[in-house]
């Protein structure tokens, strides 16, 4: 059980983290919190993290991108000078969850939230001209579809969002090859999804990989390839 004096550490620690966020992040939220399903502190701590990025070039994708708003925060972020954005997703939501992806996942389907995802592609490209952002490709398909003859090099971050075992097996399968050593992943949901958590386990064993999975004070999972 936890005493009291760990768990007033732990408030002030969460204070430390809520609080410590650049305010630029807390604005770039602002504007894009429609285009997003993120919390605001997990947002904010995704734009920390890719900051570190904006002096290399090289080619930015996000799988999973629903209405834009976490790519597009992360392209104001860290601009698009030697950069391309690439937005993949079906527009038309999740696909059909599997036994994998666990019981949670199964019956959060069943319920019908947030309308199982499902954005126009339209207000992703309102979101990226909302950074003013140009230089962006949107590939609209299923990644199972799209991602074989998606035909990209030199990826420098790649976030993938697609909740489900297979959608992030697919991203990785076919793009962390891609992406450069020293390249940053984030994977949302590793803490939330079953799915999420055991696709990236099974990839990286099936490669052998090396690359080491971190946390983030705010829970943000990413990986620096080595
Ligand atoms: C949780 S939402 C993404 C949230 C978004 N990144 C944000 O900023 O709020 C998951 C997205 O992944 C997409 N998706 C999941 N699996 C997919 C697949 N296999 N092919 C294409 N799109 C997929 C869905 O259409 C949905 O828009």
């Amino acid at each position: 059980m936890k005493s009291v004096f760990s768990r007033v550490l732990n408030l002030i620690g969460y204070k430390i983290i809520k609080t410590s966020f650049k305010p630029k992040y807390r604005r770039t939220y602002k504007k894009f919190k429609q285009f997003t399903m993120m919390p605001e502190d997990l947002y904010c701590e995704n734009l920390a993290i890719c900051e570190r990025y904006k002096a290399v070039s090289g080619n930015i994708v996000e799988c999973g991108v629903w209405r834009g708003g976490m790519i597009a925060g992360i392209a104001e972020t860290i601009g698009q000078i030697n950069k391309k954005y690439y937005l993949l997703d079906s527009f038309e939501g999740l696909p059909n969850v599997q036994e994998i992806d666990g019981e949670k996942a199964i019956n959060w389907q069943k319920e019908n939230i947030q309308d199982n995802c499902k954005a126009e592609l339209k207000e992703a490209e309102k979101a990226m001209s909302l950074a003013e952002i140009q230089n962006f490709k949107i590939i609209k398909g299923w990644f199972h579809n799209t991602l074989p003859t998606f035909s990209i090099e030199k990826i420098v971050i790649l976030r993938l969002d697609g909740d489900w075992y297979e959608s992030i097996h697919d991203c990785l399968y076919y793009l962390f090859p891609k992406l450069e050593i020293g390249g940053l992943l984030i994977v949302d949901d590793y803490h939330i999804w079953d799915g999420t958590s055991k696709a990236i386990h099974d990839y990286l064993s099936s490669i052998k990989s090396s690359s080491k999975i971190n946390i983030s004070k705010g829970g943000v999972m990413y990986i620096i390839k080595i």
